[in-house]
Order: C-alpha cells, then structure tokens, then sequence
C-alpha cells in the first residue's frame, strides 16, 4: 500500500460526495426535474395508408392512419403528455411545386389536425407544422424562383403567403399551435397577422427560431417520404454558427412568437443555454429523429442503456434551459416519469 500520508492534502479537503450518498439525498438536492407535460410528442399521419407504418429508420415510430393516430394520441395523454406535434404525409401525386395541399382544409395534415381536436377537445393540445416541404414535389420548405442570374433558389416572400394559407387552415382545423419550420424571414409576422386577421386571436406560434441545416435530420427525410434532393443550407442556420441564434430568436420574439425553438437539441445545447438565457418567451428544444434512431440503434444493440441514455438525455436537454422538449420518446419517457 502507498503510504498515504505521503500526498497528505494542504488544503482542508472539501467533500461534495456527502450530497451524493444516497437516493433520498441525490433527490433532495437534484437541480433538474423532468414532467411528462414537459414532452411534446411529434406524430405523422399518412394520406392512402390502411393500417399503421413503421418508419425503418426510426423504430417505435409510425406513419399512422387517422385510427392509429387517435390510439397512439391517447396513450401519450394517459402517459400525461399534454402535446402533440402533427406533420402530414400527402401521396406522392398530390404533391405539386407549391405544396398546396398543405391548406387544403381536406388535405392529410389538415384531416389529422381535424380529428385530434374533435376527439381530445382542449385535454390534449394540438400542434401542427407550418412548414411546405412533405408537400412540394422538391421537397424544399418555400416556393422555386430563378433569380436574377438564372440561378434557382427557394423564394423567401413568395412563400410566405402559402404560410400564412396553411397556419389558418391548421387553425380552423382546430390547431392550439402552428409551428413553422421553414426559416423563411418574416415568417412569423406574415402568419400572425394572417391568424389574426381570420379571428384566431389565441392560437399561438412556436417558432423554429434556431434551426440547423442538419445531418441528424436524416430518418425524417424517410419519416414524411421526402422529394428533396440537394440541402436546405441556403435557409436553415450553419453548424458552425452560434451567434446569429440569437438574432433569430430576437427577431420572432419581436414578431410575436409565443415560444421559440431550438433544433436539433442534443448537439446544440451551448445554443439551446444561450436562447435559454436570452429568451423572454418558453424555449422548447427538438431531439431530432437523427438523436432518436442513434439511442435506439445502439440500444437495439445493447451497446448503450438505451432507456437510461433516453432519461440521461431528456434531462440534459432540461438543464441545458429547455422548457419544453420535443422527443419521439414522449410516451415512453412520460411513462418511466408517471
Ligand atoms: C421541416 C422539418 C424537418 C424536421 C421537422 N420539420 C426536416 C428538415 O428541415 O429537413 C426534422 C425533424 C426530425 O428530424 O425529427 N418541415
């Protein structure tokens, strides 16, 4: 044995393990609680399916028929989630260059919206995403244009009209909040004066104010059956970025966004801190589908605890500053919480 006075200490030894020693005190001291009403569950419903759809890429999770939808929506609220996010996924023939299915008030997300509410009154609220790109047959979030030198980009103010057509459309389905995705500017003001202007005073936005061109979006691209081909760098925020967060979050605050978003969560938690920080309004933050299937690859694998990483992360997530966290584990983490 070492002779252990040999490195005796010159300084009184402090002792933080004392806080560590058992359950009931990591509980008593324990900085950062997560609730199940804290989760906000992301759903897809499916136009021309007849039973439900695994998504290959992101196991647990479904393309649902509006039954399944209503089915799996209950077991997230009797987990105690009180949220949930819908994106439609049209046919493939009935998506055309400026997405407009997206508010046809019969159109898939719309239908999807429409049952949710009429099945959960206000017990359950619903979300819808504002966003064109799983209904344009390019697969991008605005409208096509060729600029001045022939060059083609997404038409930033072109599309903010088919904004704010779908942001009441999800409205007068009976959406508690619209969430926009699409990084357009302006985006905000042009669909909160559009809701106004139709009488929906107290339907609120969650703004995608911090949003990443991200690689960890990759299963979703399969999630909503994706025409994109290239990247969305011209309008989503580049990874080596902090700071323009910040004016991006400023600017839908000044808008009228009732809350903002980071996404994706787990790599950008030195953003999701900032915004937190900064942020007058709740700051949600989106662990993404590319964060879903690693945990439950490796999981499948029992190369990690999938469910203690699942827990390990959520919390994260929280302690970084989120209010609210947008996870395809809200139902299984709510039912570890409950
Ligand atoms: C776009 C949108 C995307 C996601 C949510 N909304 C994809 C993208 O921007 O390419 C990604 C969600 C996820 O990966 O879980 N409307």
């Amino acid at each position: 044995m070492p002779d252990p006075q040999r490195y005796a200490p010159q300084v009184p030894v402090r002792r933080p393990r004392r806080l560590r020693t058992n359950p009931a005190m990591r509980e008593l001291v324990a900085e950062t609680t997560l609730r199940p009403a804290d989760l906000i569950l992301p759903m897809f419903v499916a136009d021309g399916i007849e039973s439900p759809r695994e998504i290959a890429s992101m196991p647990g999770v479904y393309q649902h028929t509006t039954d399944s939808l209503l089915r799996a929506a209950h077991e997230a609220l009797d987990a105690g989630v009180r949220c949930v996010d819908l994106f439609g996924v049209p046919l493939p023939g009935d998506k055309d260059a400026t997405g407009s299915v997206a508010w046809d008030p019969d159109g898939v997300l719309n239908r999807g919206v429409r049952a949710l509410r009429e099945e959960f009154r206000d017990d359950l609220l619903v979300m819808s995403d504002t966003c064109l790109d799983e209904f344009t047959d390019h697969g991008h979030c605005g409208l096509l244009a060729t600029d001045a030198h022939g060059v083609t980009v997404v038409d930033n103010d072109a599309t903010l009209p088919c904004y704010q057509a779908m942001a009441v459309a999800q409205a007068q389905a009976g959406a508690h909040i619209v969430s926009p995705s699409g990084m357009m500017d302006g985006q905000i003001a042009a669909i909160r004066a559009a809701l106004d202007e139709a009488g929906f005073q107290d339907v609120a936005i969650m703004a995608y104010s911090a949003k990443y061109a991200s690689a960890f979006f990759g299963p979703f691209r399969e999630a909503v059956g994706s025409s994109l081909e290239g990247d969305r760098r011209a309008y989503q925020q580049d990874p080596a970025n902090a700071r323009e967060s910040l004016l991006e979050v400023e600017l839908d605050v000044a808008e009228g966004a009732d809350f903002v978003m980071v996404k994706p969560a787990l790599p950008y938690l030195d953003i999701v801190r900032q915004v937190a920080d900064a942020s007058p309004v709740p700051v949600a933050a989106y662990q993404v589908s590319g964060e879903y299937a690693m945990i439950q690859a490796a999981g499948q694998r029992g190369w990690v605890d999938g469910r203690a990483v699942m827990m390990e992360s959520l919390t994260s997530i929280k302690r970084a500053g989120a209010n609210q966290i947008l996870t395809y584990f809200a139902t299984e983490a709510a039912r570890l919480l409950g």
